[in-house]
């Protein structure tokens, strides 16, 4: 290996790319998981229909997940490097000056955000991908008596628990935060700056984490909300 190609592996412009990269595939994931889940607002038969077609995709799916998996670790191992760096650079300066007290929460925060939705998936993964999908935890009380729903059933059933819905939606909500800090750092890693396009990042970023937040928190929100109402309705 050249020492030009070593010394540009080493260095933080290149651990800020590969932040940046693997960033824009879990956006990516998220977006279309938030597409995905928001079919449980058509209904049992709806969502549990993608389910199973994303099932069917078996290899590619597989693929799919190893490679989020990847781009989740290399975030997480990237993002932590180039903050140790920065915190060394800086180290000393803010005796003087506190560059961070004019930053704003989304991105003081930003270690904490990740931190969170690090554990919650923890949470989340056993909850609905490794569980039983047609047990016990799908059957819900519908007008016809108890009916197992499948995975829309484990969903249902899960946000009847109301600590459970608090948690879910406090970690949307960071995770909401993330990228609203998130998605215009990428762009900044990337080189990708204008002094016209730039505001307009910064504000889609922020659009963007809210939609994310809001659209997640929604579906705890309305199966606590139709329970207490109009129930299941199947
Ligand atoms: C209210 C919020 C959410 C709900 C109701 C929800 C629902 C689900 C469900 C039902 C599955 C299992 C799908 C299946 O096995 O067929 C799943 C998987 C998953 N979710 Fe979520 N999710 C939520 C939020 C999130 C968030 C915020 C993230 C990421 C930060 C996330 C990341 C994942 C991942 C990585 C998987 C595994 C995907 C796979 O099996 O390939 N979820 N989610």
């Amino acid at each position: 290996m050249s020492r030009s190609l070593r010394a540009f592996l080493q260095s933080s412009i290149f651990k800020k790319q590969i932040a940046a990269v693997t960033g824009i595939i879990l956006v990516l994931f998220i977006i279309g998981h938030l597409a995905g889940n928001l079919l449980i607002f058509a209904g049992p038969q709806a969502l549990n229909e993608y389910a199973e077609k994303v099932l069917e995709l078996g290899p590619f799916l597989w693929s799919f997940r190893i490679g989020l998996l990847a781009a989740f670790v290399l975030h997480v191992y990237f993002t932590i490097r180039v903050t140790q760096e920065n915190r060394a650079a800086t180290a000393g300066r803010y005796a003087v000056t506190n560059p961070k007290g004019d930053w704003p929460f989304s991105r003081r925060t930003m270690v904490y955000t990740g931190l969170l939705v690090f554990f919650f998936l923890f949470l989340h993964l056993f909850d609905f991908t490794f569980a039983d999908h047609h047990g016990e935890g799908s059957v819900v009380m519908t007008g016809d008596g108890a009916m197992n729903l499948g995975l829309f059933g484990l969903v249902w059933n899960s946000f009847l628990n109301p600590l459970r819905s608090l948690v879910y939606i406090l970690a949307v909500c960071a995770v909401g935060l993330h990228l609203s800090h998130g998605v215009q750092s990428l762009f900044q890693s990337l080189g990708v700056t204008h002094e016209h396009y730039t505001p307009l990042v910064q504000k889609g970023s922020i659009a963007l984490g809210l939609v994310v937040a809001v659209g997640f928190s929604l579906i705890p929100i309305y199966v606590f909300i139709r329970h207490y109402t109009i129930g299941v309705g199947v």
